[in-house]
């Protein structure tokens, strides 16, 4: 029988749009998918690139223009992985033309942004139209694996969420890419790494953050070189740096780091922290739950791994086990190959992609893929910790509407 097909149309063709260029690519060779996926279209800023790019990712067609992928009736799915002030615009007018919409995280860079992105879907869902966000992290087979532990109740009560994401590409010689300045990104550190902590927090652990109790921001490289464009790779290498146009440094306006602490529905008290100063830590997200019955730990380093601490042994017989996250009984791991021939980076946006098409299809993700009223919760705890910050004093989420 004949499949009915599924057309993607991508906008942006820098990191996020390899990594999902790859994953619509591979989605279907990899999982058994209910739609058939057509690479119908790519839009970026630069004619010339995002031609290059089309024949090199396996587009059928390009343009300079997303909204030719919106008015696209072979486009089913507009997927958003433009830089975050880009989130809302792209999104909202394609949700309004009755795309479906994959958005890049964080769901924006600003809260009243990702407040009208989740109203244009909830009115979009009345059509039968979804919205889902790329927090890939959570499609870490180990990740996933948490998730399972904890809802089977291996944990038992959980006591604390200790979560951290740290990076090092952020020091003075980076130049002033668009993820420095608050106009184009909302935010520094906070809203692209403490996005995806919080939101494999919540996930894991199923419950909410109530309450931020303290924070702290800091913005330690406070001017940078100016670039051409807004950006180049994710540190700036390559960027073509503006020196010789006369002005040669521009305010930074995020923050390099943000830490806090929060409490959870569940009574678990939470650390949070984000940082691209962290020496020595290059893509370190980290997660470590301490229950009554036991403790996980997941560092993306090592990110086939899931460390496992059972309580409920004898003392003498406690330790902590490194469980490998690639047996076809963990999530996902059977869909790719034999145990321990470890995944890569690319195989959790693989297996969102393939979660998207099964949703669309009306079938159950691997996964739970937030929507962007999840997203939005997300969202309303960068918020508070934020304010929290500025105004050093505790923020309850009830504040944050
Ligand atoms: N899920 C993850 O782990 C992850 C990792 C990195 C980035 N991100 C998110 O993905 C998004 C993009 O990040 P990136 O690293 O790919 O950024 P990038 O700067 O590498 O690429 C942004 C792309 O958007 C295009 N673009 C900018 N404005 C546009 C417009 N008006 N119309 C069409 N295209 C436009 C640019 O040409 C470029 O191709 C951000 O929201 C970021 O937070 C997520």
């Amino acid at each position: 029988m004949k499949q009915k097909t599924l057309g993607i149309g991508l906008v942006g063709t820098s990191f996020m749009g390899r990594a999902h260029s790859n994953a619509w690519m591979s989605a279907p060779r990899f999982f058994d998918l209910p739609l058939h996926v057509a690479m119908r279209a790519v839009a970026g800023t630069n004619a010339g690139d995002v031609a290059g790019f089309a024949q090199r990712w396996g587009w059928q067609c390009c343009t300079d223009d997303w909204r030719d992928l919106v008015t696209d009736p072979q486009v089913g799915l507009i997927d958003n992985c433009t830089p975050n002030h880009v989130h809302a615009e792209v999104s909202i007018e394609a949700l309004e033309a009755g795309k479906n919409v994959a958005c890049e995280k964080p769901l924006a860079g600003t809260l009243e942004d990702a407040r009208s992105m989740r109203d244009a879907a909830r009115k979009a869902a009345r059509r039968g139209v979804r919205t889902f966000v790329w927090f890939n992290y959570r499609r870490c087979p180990a990740v996933a694996f948490a998730h399972q532990l904890v809802k089977e109740g291996k944990l038992g009560r959980i006591f604390h969420v200790r979560a951290s994401y740290l990076q090092d590409w952020g020091g003075p010689s980076t130049p002033l890419l668009w993820r420095f300045q608050s106009k184009l990104a909302g935010s520094g550190a906070h809203g692209d790494l403490n996005a995806h902590v919080i939101d494999m927090a919540r996930f894991i652990t199923g419950e909410e953050v109530t309450e931020v109790v303290g924070a702290v921001e800091e913005t330690f490289v406070k001017e940078r070189d100016l670039v051409e464009g807004s950006g180049g790779a994710i540190s700036g290498k390559g960027a073509k740096r503006a020196a010789s146009r006369g002005r040669r440094k521009g305010r930074s306006t995020v923050d390099d780091a943000v830490l806090f602490l929060a409490r959870m529905s569940g009574g678990a008290v939470a650390s949070f922290e984000a940082t691209r100063l962290a020496t020595g830590n290059q893509n370190r997200n980290q997660i470590e739950l301490n229950g009554e019955l036991g403790s996980v730990r997941f560092d993306f380093e090592r990110m086939n791994e899931l460390q496992w601490w059972d309580h409920t042994l004898p003392a003498r017989m406690r330790g902590w086990s490194r469980i490998m996250c690639t047996d076809p009984g963990h999530p996902y791991a059977g869909s790719y190959w034999p145990a321990a021939h470890v995944l890569g980076y690319e195989h959790g946006f693989v297996s969102q992609a393939a979660d998207t098409v099964l949703a669309l299809a009306g079938r159950k993700p691997v996964v739970a893929i937030p929507d962007f009223a999840d997203a939005y919760e997300t969202q309303r705890v960068l918020e508070a910790a934020v304010r929290c910050a500025r105004t050093r004093r505790p923020v309850a989420l009830s504040e944050i509407r």
